[in-house]
């Protein structure tokens, strides 16, 4: 992350509309939108966001641009596993490190109480699954039409 202006940290409640209409416009632009992306949309609305800044096994972290927000990680933890929900990145701010950084500052976050993190990718999701091999992130399953599309499994010891 080169500006200085360019910073990560925790979603505060005064940026939870502006993060559920960052997630609305990025989830759109991906590839395999689908119904159940779409029903995505509605569980981060700036309403849910807002309880879910309450919930201590959610983690959602920002990356912003001065006042905009450029990056969107949402991960959960539950009984001493985590799993990556999002991580979702402004295309023009792609391949500078920020989707690195929220998840290394989520693996930090989750390390205390949790010891194994999973994520899933598309098979076509090639940026996505260098990225999470880049990480040490290793494919521990493929499930065929899950969710009505197939899914690789990543899993990450920390
Ligand atoms: C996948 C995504 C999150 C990557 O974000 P990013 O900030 O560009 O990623 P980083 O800059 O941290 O890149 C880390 C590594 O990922 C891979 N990568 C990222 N962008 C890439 C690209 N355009 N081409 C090839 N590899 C790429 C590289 O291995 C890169 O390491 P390198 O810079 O040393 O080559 C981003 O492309 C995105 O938002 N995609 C849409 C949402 C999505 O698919 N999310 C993942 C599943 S939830």
């Amino acid at each position: 992350m080169q500006s200085n202006k360019i910073a990560i940290g925790r979603l505060k409640n005064a940026d939870a509309s502006v993060a559920a209409r960052f997630f609305k416009g990025a989830l759109k632009t991906l590839p395999y939108y689908s119904p159940e992306t779409r029903d995505d949309i509605a569980l981060y609305s700036s309403k849910n966001l807002r309880k879910d800044l309450k919930d201590r096994n959610l983690i959602l972290l920002v990356v912003k641009d001065d006042k905009k927000i450029i990056g969107f990680i949402s991960a959960s933890s539950h009984k001493a596993t985590g799993w990556i929900d999002y991580v979702l990145v402004d295309p023009n701010y792609r391949h500078r490190g920020i989707a690195s950084s929220l998840i290394r500052n989520t693996e930090r976050a989750m390390k205390r109480s949790t010891h194994k993190i999973w994520v899933d990718t598309s098979p076509d999701n090639l940026k996505a699954i260098k990225l999470f091999r880049k990480l040490g992130y290793k494919e521990i399953a493929r499930l065929g039409r899950y969710h009505n599309q197939d899914k690789i499994i990543w899993e990450k010891s920390l």
